[in-house]
């Protein structure tokens, strides 16, 4: 282990970001009275260009008027190579209340996207004296995304989470799909005339999840394009839950249900977490350092992933 100690990602449930349009102001209602953690309006790539300014107007005054609750308020900006981006910043930044969390960077390139918005939002923070400091969350959804991740991780205090977006990660990566997440049907091994599917997305959440725990930002993985199919979500949500994504984006209501199961600990899985926490207390008053749980090993790396699911289901249930 390094002497520097892992930091600790910001303590909060991200079971669920539920995405809308800034364009359908009808929707925020909903999504301010759904299960998510997270909302999310987007300016970006579900707003037409001929609606871009008027679902910014929409987006600062639904910040005010909307009761977003407790959850976390998150509006996605046009990305830098565009030309929405920096009034989308500006306006936000000048006119949106304090109520406002954070803002979402998609398609981010390298560390410096990161610096360039975090010049700008320093500025008119303290040029309008906003008391409350704007988080930053991130897109990973290209290759350069994806091989400056952790650049992009340790770019700015101001990182909070980041998400793989699935669909523009394919078209960058010049994969061959057009599904957003989940199986391919063309990705996998053939074992004595068997096909065996394998996970395409898998090296790029694990490179995204080393990058954020590495600097204390919480891994996110992104949409999962077909809504009809719960059952492909809950497989997609799960693989992400085992390798330490902390939740998922919904696309629609019907999968945040589903997202809040998934990325909740069971009360089965909290229960073990706790008897290996009991059983290494006791090996430890015996001046033991592993021991046998249930006919496994069970040692001091043992406590720490336990605590990982205690920690977790106390979180979402003190939320
Ligand atoms: N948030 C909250 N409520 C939503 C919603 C959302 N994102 N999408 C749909 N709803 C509501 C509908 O208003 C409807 O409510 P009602 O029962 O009171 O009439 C209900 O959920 C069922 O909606 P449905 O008719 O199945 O969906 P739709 O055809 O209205 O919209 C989408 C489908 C996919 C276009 C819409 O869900 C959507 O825009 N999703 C977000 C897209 C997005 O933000 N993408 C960017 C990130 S990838
Ligand atoms: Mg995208």
């Amino acid at each position: 282990m390094s002497f520097r100690l892992q930091p600790a990602p910001p303590s909060r449930p991200n079971r669920c970001q539920l995405f809308g349009p800034g364009s359908r102001p009808a929707l925020f209602e909903k999504m301010a009275a759904s299960g998510a953690d997270v909302v999310n309006l987007d300016l970006e790539d579900s707003v037409a260009p001929s609606d871009k300014d008027s679902a910014r107007t929409n987006v600062i005054a639904a910040i005010s008027d909307v009761d977003w609750g407790n959850k976390t308020l998150s509006v996605r900006i046009n990305g830098l190579d565009t030309p929405y981006w920096y009034r989308d910043v500006v306006d936000l930044l000048e006119q949106a209340g304090e109520r406002l969390d954070q803002i979402m960077i998609p398609k981010v390139g390298c560390g410096a996207d990161i610096y360039a918005v975090d010049a700008l939002v320093t500025a008119i923070e303290a040029a309008k004296s906003r008391s409350k400091r704007i988080d930053f969350e991130v897109i990973i959804e290209s290759a350069a995304g994806i091989n400056h991740v952790q650049e992009i991780a340790a770019a700015s205090p101001r990182m909070v989470a980041m998400s793989l977006g699935a669909a523009d990660f394919a078209a960058s990566m010049g994969m061959q799909t057009t599904g957003i997440g989940g199986t391919q049907a063309n990705y996998y091994m053939l074992h004595e005339g068997q096909k065996h599917w394998s996970d395409p997305w898998h090296w790029a959440q694990t490179a995204i999840v080393a990058a954020c725990r590495t600097h204390g930002v919480l891994p996110v993985d992104g949409p999962f394009g077909d809504f009809s199919d719960d059952d492909g979500f809950r497989a997609q949500a799960r693989r992400s839950a085992t390798l330490g994504m902390v939740g998922k984006w919904a696309i629609h209501p019907k999968q945040i249900a589903i997202a809040n199961e998934v990325f909740t600990p069971s009360d089965e899985q909290v229960a073990e977490a706790r008897e290996i926490l009991a059983a290494m207390e006791a090996a430890k008053a015996k001046g033991e350092g592993a021991t046998v749980y249930k006919g496994r090993l069970v040692d001091i790396a043992s406590i720490k992933q336990a605590e990982v699911i205690v920690r977790q289901s106390e979180l979402i249930a003190g939320q």
